[in-house]
């Protein structure tokens, strides 16, 4: 992952080697919420772009434990593309941060650690919607 990020914020684990690689990682050191959920992405050989969306309340942490993926997250003001490659960095996106994954490289397998269970209305997938309720936060702050 290379250069300055502003948006998310880079999460770096511990990788122990002797026969394998073991990477670990736990809250609040490395991940900084209690981990509700987790999901994984694998078998991506449609290399369709997936994502188009913000979270109202969840916060994640993103890992690409094999392969690579270029990840592009909008705060409503700026936009950010970082190339998740490496298992020993993810990146940590915080609630209303608007994610688009593309170029899948075959064999990814993306794993991801959320703050909040499953809920469909946490979705925000109108990206118009996204930058308007984004914009009425950062006036407020
Ligand atoms: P979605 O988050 O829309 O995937 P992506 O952003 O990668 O396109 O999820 C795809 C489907 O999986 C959707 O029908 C909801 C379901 N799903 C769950 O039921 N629980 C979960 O924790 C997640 C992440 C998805």
């Amino acid at each position: 992952m290379a250069g300055q990020l502003q948006i998310s914020k880079k999460i770096e684990i511990s990788k122990v080697s002797d026969e394998c690689s073991l990477y670990f990682a736990q809250t609040p050191t490395h991940i900084p919420f209690p981990i509700k959920r987790i999901f994984f992405i694998t078998e991506t050989y449609t290399l369709l772009p997936r994502g188009y969306h913000a979270h109202k309340k969840t916060k994640q942490v993103l890992f690409c434990i094999q392969g690579s993926i270029k990840i592009i997250v909008d705060d409503g003001k700026k936009r950010e593309e970082i190339i998740l490659d490496s298992p020993e960095e993810g990146i940590f996106l915080d609630r209303m941060t608007w994610i688009e994954m593309h170029d899948f490289k075959e064999d990814t397998i993306l794993l991801v650690l959320a703050s909040r269970l499953y809920k469909k209305s946490d979705y925000i997938r109108d990206y118009h919607l996204f930058h308007e309720l984004a914009k009425k936060e950062n006036d407020k702050a």
